[in-house]
């Protein structure tokens, strides 16, 4: 059985390299010629830790090849996996545009039969109308409407850690309708996925919307985890606990668990913003509330602003003549994807306020200046305030106060004392919770996390005032 899969992001990518990793042979298309120039050529344009070297040693066998040729890719494989992305439009519901325009790409280089199946996170309905356009273009071409069937088999990978959870998975759902080629599909889902079901069976086989609305409502429940433990934490400050001793209360709980219980400084990335609010509309669109994915989003939109809230009530309104130092700018570790990252709001709102950022990221350095021209399109001249450096250390020269906005491993165990040297007012804002509040305060460390008790915590150490008394505002 060959594979194509027709989107080579994020997902298209994972699932072409791991595909092609268990012996099928793979095709990968994108309409985008820059990327697959640099597939071709071995460079990977998205950081994600394995992906590289998969690629480049199943395509040095010649298990996997690149292409923006649509006729070859579709004669290709024998399944057709649809991997375009589906961002969110202006009201909130999801984009289809890309993934009807594979769709009807498909029904005009169809020869013979094929399975279209559906990865990218799509609205409960759009099977129908994938399969709607495809048969559009093979009546068209006075074609039979029968070569073809659809399936729906959401992705859960994590970004960071896609590779694991694409070889290893919890479960695989697809989604498949009673219609003439119900069996061949089933079989072709079973045998494509059997490498991992050979333990025990890993696949839920449902219908094809309860499969699309599956993807949904799993994001939705993640979402909600971290945004309810959001608010416990801003309670705990308010009351002097400490979140951390709580999650570890409630997640030894079998009914709980620990997982998706971190407080932070808010969620992002490519999927948890966008998911919540195509849900949320779908919801409206048949009439129904989603009462609890609303709260569960305002949530997380007003945490992404509570470290500068915090920031602003120590130093004051206007930033003018203060240096912040941020540690980490994607939406978490391991990927450069910036998408929805808290670091956006933050940095943003401390340039507005006229404060000299300094940043740092392992890997997001670019792709976080690509986003931040966006956030700043009209008010370029606030970049001006903006530089990246190269190191950790390099960001803290002179520092009022150092915000950490993402849990990179080399974040976690910094060397204090130099940072306090470093830094002119040693104040940390830990958007992550990394650090131990008690040792932050032996050091004499000015230290606030989310929920972690934070008026105690060596608050008293007084920020430097600034020679120009309007700048103390
Ligand atoms: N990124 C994640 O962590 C993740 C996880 C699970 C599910 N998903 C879902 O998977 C889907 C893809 O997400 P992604 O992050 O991989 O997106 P992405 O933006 O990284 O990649 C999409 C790719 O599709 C290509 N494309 C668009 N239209 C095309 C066309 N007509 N023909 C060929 N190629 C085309 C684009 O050029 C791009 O390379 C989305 O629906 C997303 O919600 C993403």
């Amino acid at each position: 059985m060959r594979v194509t899969v027709i989107g080579s992001g994020y997902v298209g990518l994972v699932t072409g390299a791991c595909l092609s990793d268990l012996g099928f042979k793979v095709v990968c298309l994108d309409k985008d010629e820059d990327k697959v120039k640099m597939l071709q050529a071995g460079e990977v344009p998205i950081y994600e830790p394995g992906l590289k070297e998969l690629l480049s040693r199943n395509h040095a066998e010649g298990r996997i090849r690149f292409t923006t040729d649509a006729q070859l890719a579709i004669d290709h494989g024998d399944i057709l996996f649809i991997a375009v992305g589906t961002p969110a439009q202006e009201d909130g519901s999801a984009d289809l545009a890309h993934v009807l325009s594979v769709a009807a790409m498909v029904g005009r280089n169809l020869k013979d039969f094929k399975l279209i199946v559906n990865k990218s996170t799509v609205p409960v309905g759009t099977a129908d109308r994938v399969r709607a356009a495809v048969k559009h273009e093979l009546t068209q071409r006075g074609m039979s409407s029968e070569m073809f069937d659809v399936v729906s088999n959401p992705e859960f990978l994590k970004e960071g850690a896609a590779i694991d959870d694409f070889m290893r998975p919890d479960r695989i759902v697809v989604g498949i309708d009673d219609g003439i080629h119900h069996e061949k599909s089933q079989r072709m889902m079973g045998d494509l996925y059997a490498s991992f079901n050979r333990h025990h069976s890993r696949t839920v086989w449902m219908d094809v919307r309860s499969a699309e609305l599956t993807k949904y409502a799993a994001n939705a429940m993640l979402a909600t985890r971290i945004s309810f433990m959001n608010e416990i934490a801003n309670l705990a400050d308010a009351l002097g606990a400490d979140v951390d001793q709580i999650r570890r209360g409630i997640g030894a709980d079998n009914r709980i668990g620990y997982s998706f219980l971190y407080a932070g400084c808010g969620y992002g990335g490519s999927c948890f913003p966008k998911d919540t609010q195509a849900l949320v509309s779908t919801a409206q669109a048949h009439g129904q509330l989603m009462s609890v994915v609303n709260a569960t989003e305002q949530v997380n939109e007003r945490q992404k602003t509570l470290l500068v809230d915090r920031l602003v009530k120590r130093l004051g309104d206007d930033l003018t003549g203060r240096k912040i130092a941020v540690w980490g700018l994607a939406f978490k570790p391991n990927t450069d994807d910036m998408r929805e990252a808290p670091s956006r709001v933050v940095i943003k709102s401390l340039l507005e306020r006229g404060a000299h950022v300094t940043a740092y990221d392992p890997v997001a350095g670019h792709e976080a200046m690509v986003a931040l021209k966006l956030d700043c399109a009209g008010q370029e001249a606030l970049l001006n305030n903006f530089n990246l450096v190269a190191h950790d250390m390099d960001a803290l020269h002179g520092v009022d106060a150092l915000m950490v906005l993402t849990e990179w491993k080399n974040f976690h165990n910094p060397d204090f004392q130099a940072m306090k040297l470093s830094m002119r007012t040693p104040y940390i804002l830990d958007g992550r919770n990394l650090y131990n509040p008690d040792a932050l305060a032996d050091l004499g460390i000015a230290y606030q996390g989310i929920g972690r008790r934070n008026e105690l915590i060596n608050l008293s150490v007084e920020p430097v005032m600034l020679e120009t008394p309007a700048l103390n505002a």
